[in-house]
C-alpha cells in the first residue's frame, strides 16, 4: 500500500514514551547466558537494554507514555476518540491492550483496540489513525507503540534473547493548519512469516503440555535472514516513499529507523545516502523495543532538539509478519486545539 497524504493536514501533535526503570546491560547476560559485552556490542550495538519487572505489564508501560503524549498536547484522555495500541505482547489475548487504557485513561468516547504487524507495528497504527482522522471517523487519535518482549523470549537462545528490551512510546494525532503526514508505504511478505515467530499460544498451537514442553510459546527467529529482508525492506521502503511524495533523500531531516541493530541502520543509512548527524540511534540504550522502537526513538529525537516545526521526518519500520512500513512527516509544533 502507498499513497500520499493528499486531504486534510494531521500530524503528531504529542509526543511520550516511556521504559522500566531495570537496566540490563550485556555484561550482566554474560552471567546468564554464553555471551560476551563484545559479541553484542560488535555484532548489534546493543550496549543496555530495559526489561519490565515480573509485575510489569504492557499496559503499565503504555499508561505512562500516553499521559506525557496528551500532556505535551495539553488535551485530556476523555478528549480522546480513538486508541490504538501496536504490540505483539498485550497485558493478555483479550480484552485488548487499547481498551484496558482507554479505561485507565478515562477516553469514555474512544474506540480502542490493538493492532499486530511485528515491528512494524507502530508504523502501520500511524497509518490507519491518520486514516481514521483523513475520513472524519476520528478528531483525536491516540497511538501507541510498546512491547514487553522480555516474557516472550527464550531465554536460553542466545541469538535472540541478546537483542531485544521492553518499552513503549505514544503520540496525539491531530489536524493541523500546515505540515504533517505526506505520505506512507507499508507492505507485508507472509512467505517470509517463518523467518521470525511466535508458534504457540494461538489456534495453531494452543498452549498444552507438549507445546509447553517443546518451548513453543517463545520468539523464534533466523537471523541471518531477517538481516538481509531488513537490510533491503528499510532502503526499498523509504525510497518508494519518498518519491511517491515527489521528495528525495536529500530533502530528509531526520531519519527514524526501526532501531533492531546498528548494522542494519548503518547499511541503510549508507545506501540511502542519509548523513550520520541525521540519523537517530538509541538501539544502543535501549535494546530492539519493537513497536515501541520508532516512538522510542522520535522521542529521544524531539529531546536532542532535533525535532523542530517544518524538519522533514522520515520513519521506517520493519519486521515480523515479515512486514515493512514508511512514513514521512513535515514536523509541526502544536494542533489546531
Ligand atoms: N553471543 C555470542 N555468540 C553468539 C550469540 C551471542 N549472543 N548469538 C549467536 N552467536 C554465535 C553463533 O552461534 C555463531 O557461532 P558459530 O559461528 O560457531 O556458529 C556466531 O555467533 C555467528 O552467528 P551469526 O548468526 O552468523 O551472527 P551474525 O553476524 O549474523 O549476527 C544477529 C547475528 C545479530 C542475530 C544478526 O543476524 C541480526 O542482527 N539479525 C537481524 C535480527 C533482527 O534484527 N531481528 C529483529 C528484526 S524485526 C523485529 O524487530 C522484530
Amino acid at each position: 500500500m502507498i499513497g500520499t497524504a493528499d486531504g486534510v493536514r494531521i500530524s503528531i501533535t504529542g509526543l511520550g514514551c516511556h521504559v522500566p526503570e531495570r537496566v540490563v546491560t550485556n555484561d550482566e547476560l554474560s552471567t546468564m547466558m554464553d555471551t560476551s559485552d563484545e559479541w553484542i556490542r560488535e555484532r548489534t550495538g546493543i550496549r543496555e537494554r530495559r526489561i519490565a519487572a515480573p509485575e510489569e505489564a504492557l499496559s503499565d508501560l503504555c499508561l505512562p507514555a500516553a499521559h506525557q503524549a496528551l500532556e505535551d498536547a495539553g488535551i485530556a484522555g476523555a478528549e480522546i476518540d480513538l486508541i490504538i495500541v501496536a504490540t505483539v505482547t498485550p497485558d493478555m489475548v483479550f480484552p485488548s491492550t487499547g481498551a484496558i487504557l482507554a479505561d485507565e485513561l478515562g477516553a469514555e468516547n474512544a474506540a480502542a483496540y490493538d493492532l499486530s504487524a511485528g515491528c512494524t507495528g507502530f508504523m502501520y497504527a500511524v497509518a490507519q489513525g491518520y486514516g481514521m482522522l483523513a475520513g472524519g471517523l476520528a478528531q483525536k487519535a491516540l497511538v501507541v507503540g510498546g512491547d514487553v518482549l522480555s516474557k516472550i523470549l527464550d531465554w536460553s537462545d542466545r541469538g535472540t534473547a541478546v537483542l531485544f528490551g521492553d518499552g513503549a512510546g505514544a503520540i496525539v494525532l491531530e489536524r493541523v493548519a500546515d505540515g504533517g503526514f505526506l505520505g506512507f508505504e507499508l507492505g507485508a511478505d507472509g512467505s517470509g512469516g517463518p523467518q521470525l515467530y511466535l508458534p504457540g499460544g494461538g489456534s495453531r498451537v494452543p498452549a498444552t503440555e507438549e507445546s509447553v514442553a517443546e518451548r513453543l510459546h517463545f520468539v523464534k527467529m533466523n537471523g541471518r535472514e531477517v538481516f538481509k529482508f531488513a537490510t533491503r525492506v528499510l532502503v526499498s521502503s523509504a525510497e518508494s516513499v519518498l518519491t511517491e511524495c515527489g521528495l528525495t533523500i536529500d530533502d530528509v531531516d531526520v531519519y527514524v529507523p526501526h532501531q533492531a541493530n546498528v548494522r542494519i541502520i548503518e547499511y541503510a543509512r549508507q545506501k540511502l545516502g542519509i548523513p550520520e548527524e541525521k540519523t537517530v540511534i538509541d538501539v544502543d540504550r535501549y535494546g530492539n523495543t519493537s513497536s515501541g522502537s520508532i516512538p522510542l526513538a522520535l522521542a529521544d529525537a524531539k529531546t536532542d532538539g532535533r525535532l523542530s516545526s517544518g524538519k522533514l521526518v522520515l520513519m521506517t519500520g520493519m519486521g515480523a509478519g515479515l512486514t515493512w512500513g514508511s512514513g514521512l512527516i513535515e514536523w509541526t509544533d502544536g494542533g489546531m486545539g
